[in-house]
């Protein structure tokens, strides 16, 4: 019987993986909490939530015991772009809540997902093609936190025995809830720009290829990691994923197979394009899909049809 919590639900992933594992799993099973109050109501028709600062051991704990929890998805993370404007506070908040996680898994024997990263790869990293196991020398916080969580979260299986898991995801593309503060982002940005303004000013440079994922595919990664074999598993912390890679330019011709007036011009963020210059072109995810089945069902051509009638269907209501 799975008892889950989801910390950090009211972000781009959670928003979505609370529903999806309700689904799965019923209801009840699934507890949703953010420090964010206002993010928790929509939670609340059907299932329990609990305000929760992840920082706060002592609480967090009293709620894994009180809803007898046996599997925490940790979610919470200052992103990569944000990291940068404050390292030290995307270190207090990103190892801060995955300490609290692991410790109370360990007291409570919980499972653990934290999601790690492309971020957690540097610039001496094989760009193209990743490896599963490669050079991990990350040049931002957000990566540096990410290499650690990865080690952390294996010190806990091999010194305790606690069930973590992780993927590496690349950047996450969807229409429910709008990242913050990644360097991915424009993924997600250009397709609210094309539906309401058919022009999107874009912060990295064409040619800048990095990882992408469509949502759908992101929650399965998120569940059938969790639900697969531990005797398969040779890795655990953390898998390399992807299901497609490309740069602005391939995504805005995709989008003008739709909306052939869209056009995008050019303003390069500098901190941004320096993360993604840092960041891999395209990684090798061929251990997730020999240990535990890892198969993406959305390429470029597939994710983008759908976002653009999801976001269209919410600009005809009104709701953008
Ligand atoms: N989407 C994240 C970011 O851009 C990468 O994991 O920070």
């Amino acid at each position: 019987m799975k008892r889950i919590l989801i910390v950090g639900a009211g972000g781009q992933i959670g928003s979505e993986l609370v529903d999806y594992t309700r689904k799965i799993y019923g209801g009840n099973n699934v507890i949703a909490a953010d420090l964010d109050e206002s993010k928790l109501t929509k939670f609340q028709i059907d299932g329990p939530s609990e305000k929760l600062d992840a920082l706060d051991g002592e609480k967090y704990h009293e709620i894994v015991k009180r809803y007898k929890i046996d599997t925490i998805y940790n979610l919470v993370a200052l992103l990569s772009a944000t990291g940068e404007k404050n390292p030290t506070l995307a270190w207090k908040i990103n190892m801060g809540a995955l300490e609290n996680s692991l410790e109370i898994a360990r007291q409570e024997n919980c499972a653990v997902f934290t999601p790690s990263s492309i971020g957690a790869f540097g610039p001496n990293t094989p760009a193209d093609n990743t490896p599963q196991d490669t050079i991990m020398q990350p040049t931002t916080i957000y990566g540096v936190c990410k290499v650690s969580g990865e080690l952390l979260s294996n010190y806990y299986y091999y010194r305790f025995g606690i069930d973590t898991r992780s993927v590496r995801f690349p950047g996450i593309i969807s229409y429910a809830t709008p990242p913050g503060g990644g360097t991915t982002d424009y993924a997600v940005e250009i397709f609210y720009e094309a539906v309401k303004n058919k022009h999107y000013t874009c912060y990295l440079k064409p040619g800048t290829f990095l990882d992408m994922m469509y949502m759908p595919d992101a929650l399965k990664a998120c569940v059938e990691l969790m639900e697969a074999d531990p005797s398969k598993l040779i890795h655990r912390n953390s898998f390399n994923v992807t299901a497609m890679s490309f740069d602005p330019e391939m995504l805005a011709d995709e989008i003008r197979k739709h909306i052939p007036e869209f056009k995008m011009d050019y303003n390069i963020d500098p901190i941004k394009q320096k993360i993604a210059d840092s960041w891999p072109n395209s990684l090798d995810d061929s251990c997730a899909r020999n240990e535990w089945g890892w198969n993406p069902q959305y390429n470029l051509a597939a994710m983008t049809m759908d976002m653009l009638e999801k976001i269209e269907e919410k600009y005809n209501k009104g709701l953008i």
